[in-house]
């Protein structure tokens, strides 16, 4: 059970959380190649893997050297293992034939798995969707030169390019990826739950199975699922252990970023966690606030409201509720 990478989203810290709980395996946002290459400051940031083991950092790129190149700066700082991004459908990134736009050019894609592959001896991996369209399933052939090439693993988002995020990821098409590589396959899109899961496996045949979208505000989703389909019982995380978790996930933020930029960063990730505390855990001004707030410890409170009951928490508002009571 693997998290997905999420450009914006899947940040050192959100990674850290989703492991310690459980996934076996978590991916760094896709990292430019060419930036990582000339040392751009941000792209190290995303690339960061310190306390993630394994430490796998995906690349996008359109170009032999700079791919390597980040490859072999990316295994240098610690990486234990490169993915390279042929699924990403955004028009910068196919605009400069990267991303899916890969998967409409095989010859181009197997040169830039190949100087990956030579660059590094950490195991290297490929994400790829479908094919660009419905008239070109070709992540099949994408996979046996992966495999050809000397790589270790493929993931299938089972979409199109031209689907985006559109109607649902058809999880029997990853099939014909599995039966024609003998790579491990991880299969990925749409999964949000140990159902989800078990069936995105008995459609598919992959080895694995990938969490993106469902995990924000819920980065312990991921082992949740790994445990079931392990056998295991695990007793749901504790409201306070999930609140441990998205304060380490905030607080984390803004020591990687500083406060004014890690303030900014984590807004999304406080709205997911104020939705996964449940539907009306904080009023609708309460979840405007703190979104927009950039007092960290005014975010931190509101937050442990979303998902404990201050009533049972906070001995001021205990006492007034139990006043109002009486
Ligand atoms: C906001 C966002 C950012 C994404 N960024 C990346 C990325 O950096 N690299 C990548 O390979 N896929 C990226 N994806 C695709 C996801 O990894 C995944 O393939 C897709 O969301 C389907 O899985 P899901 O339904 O579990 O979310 C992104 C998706 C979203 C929604």
């Amino acid at each position: 059970m693997l998290l997905a990478p999420l450009s914006g989203v899947t940040d050192l810290h959100m990674r850290r959380i989703a492991q310690r709980l459980g996934a076996s395996a978590v991916v760094s946002e896709m990292v430019a190649a060419a930036e990582l290459a000339r040392g751009d400051a941000e792209s190290q940031v995303r690339a960061e893997g310190e306390g993630v083991s394994p430490h796998v950092v995906q690349l996008a790129g359109c170009a032999e050297n700079p791919m390597a190149e980040a490859a072999r700066i990316a295994v240098d700082n610690g990486a234990d293992a490169i993915d390279i991004n042929m699924g990403c459908p955004a028009k910068t990134v196919t605009g400069g034939v990267a991303g899916s736009a890969l998967m409409r050019d095989l010859d181009h894609a197997a040169r830039l798995l190949a100087a990956v592959r030579e660059a590094v001896a950490v195991p290297v991996t490929v994400k790829m969707r479908l094919g660009w369209d419905h008239a070109s399933l070709n992540a099949p052939e994408l996979a046996r030169r992966a495999e050809a090439l000397g790589l270790n693993g493929v993931t299938v988002h089972g979409r199109t390019r031209q689907q985006f995020y559109k109607g649902r990821a058809d999880w029997s098409a990853i099939r014909a990826v599995v039966e024609a590589t003998g790579l491990p396959v991880i299969a990925n899109g749409d999964v949000t739950s140990l159902e989800d899961a078990r069936a995105c496996l008995a459609a598919s045949g992959a080895a694995g199975v990938m969490v993106g979208r469902a995990a924000v505000g819920r980065p312990w989703l991921v082992g949740e699922i790994a445990a079931g389909l392990a056998g295991r019982t695990l007793a749901p995380l504790s409201a306070e252990a999930r609140v441990a978790a998205a304060t380490e996930h905030y607080e984390g933020l803004i020591a990687l970023y500083g406060q004014a930029m890690g303030v900014r960063h984590a807004r999304k990730h406080l709205a997911a966690y104020a939705d996964a505390a449940g539907p009306g855990a904080l009023n609708p001004a309460d979840r405007r606030r703190l979104v927009t707030t950039s007092d960290p410890a005014d975010a931190l409170g509101l937050l442990r409201r979303a998902f404990l009951d201050p009533a049972f928490l906070d001995p001021a508002s205990a006492a007034t509720t139990i006043g109002e009571a009486a």
